[in-house]
Parts: C-alpha cells; structure tokens; sequence
C-alpha cells in the first residue's frame, strides 16, 4: 500500500551513530550505512528524524487496510503520523477523527476524510504523542493542551498506540524527564478552589499562563483553562490512585494522566533504531 516509500524509511533506518552525542555542540556524527557516507547533523535534527521513524513505523506496522475509522492525535510527533497515513493510496475508504484544532488542520492538508467523534464514537486506531511515558506505558499528555479530545479519542479506540522520540521514555516513573507538570484541564471558574486543593493532595499547581501573544491563561479548544501541576516523581503503582483524586476535585474536566491506555509504543532511538515497548494492560 505504501508503494515507494519503504526505500526512504529505511534509507533513515541505516542512519546509525558513531560518536557519542554533545549536547554542548548540539551536533552529532551519523554514517548513513546506504551510502556510507559520515554526515554531522544537528540534534534537533535528531530529534525530528526520531520522530519520524517512530510515526511511520507505528503507521506501518499497525494501519490495517479494513479499518474505517482512525483517530489522530495532537502534537510535533503526530505530524510524522499523519503525513504517512496521507501517502496511503486506499485513504479514500476511511475517516480520521481529530483530537483539537491542530490534529483537524493535519487531517486536511493530508487530504484525508475529516470526520468528529460525535459520528463516530467506535475507532479502530488512534496514534498520538506523550510528553512522558513510563514503564508500564502510563503516559502524561496535554503538553499542547488537548488532553480532554485526545482522552476521549483514545477512549473510543480499540487499539491506542504512541509515538514519541528518545527524550519521552522514562527510566521508570512519570516526572522524571517531564518537569512541567501533569496537565489538568479546569472549568474557568473553578480554578481557583481546585488550585488549593491540588496543593492539599501534595502538588504545586499554576495556571498555564497564554504566552506573550494572550494576556492571561491558556484557553483550550474546550473554552476552559489548563492548570500544570508538579507532583514530583510518580511511583508507576501510585498513577491511578493520583489520577482517581484529581479526577474526584469538582471543577475538573480531565487529567493528562493516561493510565492504563497505551499497550504498544513506539520511540525513535537516538541511534536511529526504533523501540517498540509493549505491556499487557491497556488497548491492543
Ligand atoms: C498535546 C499532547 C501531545 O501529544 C504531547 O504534548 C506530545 O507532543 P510532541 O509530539 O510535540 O512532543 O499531549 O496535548
């Protein structure tokens, strides 16, 4: 199905690494085995071409020609995801479900089939990024603010696969590598109250603040405010037991604590190879 384009994924599949990388140069040596050429890239670049590989590789290994409906995700990784789907030539026979405003713009200028989760509440698949994921493929997600659509696509699906470069796996919790905070999606006018109460249960909360081009906080696709809260780091078997308290604070929408969701993950390496991590919970 995705004829001439498995050369090119596995031309970037030969890149392997030579030195040891120095963030200090922020430049790295790769040798691309095809041609054998050294090439010094930037580790940003780096970075891109993980993601790259884990998106397409998720997309080949697990896009089945009969599904229908397939829900997309949000974020720098979903990109990767997207285009790969785009390129596939039965794209016609099924709907892509978005997950924010973002996700929808991907689906169009992929030319893929736009449809909404009000229609189509039973997904086949749904591929999105994490900010954090630990070894039991618990993830923290609302680093872009759409925790609630992409809780409620993943929800919907069948099967939930992750894509994320090298800098997202955990050594073993969540709030190790991801020091902002868990995202937690708020009624406006609740924030306050559920602000104290965050602190109650051992967080440090604030207000994701709108950036220099928005005077006061974050507004999500939702009309509601996003409030990062710092729990330090987070035993795997304590994750549902956190998210099961901030869920029960009136006032809160949603949590960016993906317990339980994600049983197959895929991480571009910094070597250029790809991991695919797999546990027995969650959706496969
Ligand atoms: C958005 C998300 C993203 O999936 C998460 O922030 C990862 O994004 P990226 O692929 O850009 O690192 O949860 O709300």
């Amino acid at each position: 199905m995705l004829s001439g384009l498995s050369r090119s994924l596995s031309l970037q599949k030969g890149l392997k690494i030579l030195g040891t990388s120095r963030s200090i140069i922020n430049t790295t040596v790769i040798r691309n085995s095809y041609t054998n050429n050294k090439i010094k890239i930037k580790m940003a670049d780096l970075v891109e071409q993980s993601k790259k590989l884990a998106a397409y590789s998720a997309v080949d290994d697990n896009l089945q020609p009969e599904y229908k409906v397939i829900g997309i995700g949000s974020g720098s990784t979903v990109v990767y995801v997207t285009e790969r789907i785009g390129q596939l030539e039965n794209k016609q026979n099924f709907t892509c479900i978005p997950t924010g405003f973002q996700s929808k713009q991907l689906i169009i200028d992929n030319g893929l089939k736009l449809g909404s989760i009000e229609e189509f509440s039973e997904i086949d698949i749904a591929f999105d990024g994490a900010d954090e994921i630990d070894t039991s493929l618990n993830c923290i997600k609302g680093g872009g603010a759409c925790l609630l659509q992409e809780k409620l696509v993943a929800d919907c699906s069948k099967r939930f696969i992750v894509v994320a470069d090298y800098r997202k796996k955990s050594p073993e919790m969540l709030g190790h590598a991801w020091k902002k905070g868990v995202p937690i999606e708020v009624v406006p006018s609740a924030y306050n109250k559920i602000l104290r109460e965050l602190k109650l249960v051992g967080g440090n909360p604030t207000v994701r603040p709108g950036g220099a081009a928005k005077a006061g906080p974050v507004i999500t696709d939702n009309g509601n405010f996003i409030i990062d809260c710092d729990f330090g780091e987070i035993p795997v078997n304590k994750v549902k037991e956190l998210n099961d308290k901030i869920k029960a604070m009136v006032g809160v929408v949603e949590t960016g604590l993906f317990v339980g969701m994600c049983k197959r993950c895929y991480i571009g390496e910094v070597d250029g190879s790809i991991s695919t991590l797999k546990t027995n919970a969650g959706k496969l």
